[in-house]
């Protein structure tokens, strides 16, 4: 059997997986094929680059009750970030243009690690690079370290040695970091999507087949602002990522679509601000779901998530979230189209 053939059941259970009270189990598996690798207490995660390294929002909310806490994007050597201004606030949304600032691998562990080995909730290192070899280099170091329960690998990111395209756009350089960052690490690997493709699908289904455990949909979708006073872009990298509430019906398309593709476990990312948003990413294929923009208004909202969807599945007689898993999806699985998304104008 290989990754990308269509799903026969539901995904992502635990076996003898935590059963909250209510009778609800609320917890789901992202690295199926190695059971208990990378178990989950609950589905809601937060999305990396909104919530730092975890323990930023330590005072405001109890951080252990998280599903799972994706860190700030790495990368092998620090990053002083894209020049200001970074952020702007767009309709519905906001859009950001951060460049990846961080202290570097090596800076990461030292500061966070053994701090992390003391939670409860698992921390996935979100990996950047500009080269095959760059994130081989993180991967390597964070291979064995306790405190790391995973990596998500951001490959939203110029691919140097292809002239500046990103891996996230091309089958074959996707599959190639995957299948390099799987060789060298035992580690759970979940490789995040972007929307700025025609078809996602081939893509999705290059990265399972190269060895990813599970997928994240999606990452920002590339936007702009424009200063009108100075006439010329407001971000001062000129280009920026959009998310939030306006990502979010492109970020269901894509897991709609890519739950039919694949059969490896899909948390959806992109414009979660409700039960409802939760919802809606489970029935269409998700078995966990990313919250990002959303954050930085509420920090309480991902664990009034978890409560909220516990409520629900009580609510409906569900004893898990899990049995809304691809309950939208169409009965009928048909062949990937070739001509790109199904949208016709
Ligand atoms: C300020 C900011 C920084 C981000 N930094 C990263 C990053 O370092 N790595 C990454 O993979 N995604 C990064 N993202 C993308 C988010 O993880 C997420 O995919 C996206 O924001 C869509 O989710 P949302 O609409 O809930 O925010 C960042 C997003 C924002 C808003």
């Amino acid at each position: 059997m290989t990754a990308s053939q269509p799903i026969a059941e539901p995904i992502g259970a635990v076996p003898g997986g935590e059963v909250d009270l209510g009778g609800v189990n609320l917890s789901v598996d992202l690295a199926p094929a190695r059971p208990g690798a990378l178990s989950l207490r609950n589905p809601v995660l937060v999305a990396s680059g909104t919530f730092g390294y975890g323990l930023e929002y330590g005072e405001v909310i109890d951080v252990q009750r998280l599903g799972a806490i994706c860190c700030k994007g790495t990368t092998l050597k620090a990053r002083a970030g894209n020049p200001p201004p970074r952020v702007t606030e767009t309709p519905a949304g906001m859009l950001n243009s951060i460049g990846l600032q961080n202290p570097g691998v090596e800076a990461v562990l030292e500061r966070y690690a053994e701090l992390w080995a003391g939670w409860n909730v698992p921390v996935i290192v979100n990996v950047a690079g500009e080269s095959i070899e760059d994130y081989v280099g993180v991967v390597r170091r964070l291979d064995g370290v306790p405190g790391i329960s995973g990596v998500e690998l951001n490959i939203s990111c110029p691919n140097v040695g292809a002239g500046g395209l990103q891996f996230a756009v091309d089958p074959e350089a996707a599959a190639a970091v995957t299948a390099a960052v799987r060789r060298a690490t035992e580690l759970p690997l979940m490789v995040k999507l972007s929307p700025n493709v025609a078809d996602v699908r081939g893509i999705a289904v290059a990265i399972a087949d190269a060895g990813a455990d599970c997928l994240s949909a999606v990452n920002t979708l590339s936007g702009m602002a424009i200063d009108q006073r100075r006439r010329r872009a407001f971000l001062g990298a000129t280009y920026g990522g959009l998310s939030g509430p306006a990502l979010k019906p492109v970020a269901l398309r894509v897991v709609y679509e890519v739950a039919q593709a694949v059969k490896i476990p899909i948390v959806a990312v992109g414009g979660v601000g409700s039960l409802s948003d939760v919802l809606d990413f489970l029935m269409a294929g998700a078995v966990a779901v990313q919250v990002g923009t959303a954050i930085f208004a509420d920090p309480g909202l991902p664990l009034r998530l978890v409560d909220e969807l516990r409520a629900y599945c009580v609510e409906h007689d569900l004893t898990s979230h899990r049995e809304l898993v691809g309950s939208a999806l169409p009965q009928r699985r048909e062949r990937p189209s070739v001509k790109g998304v199904e949208y016709r104008p």
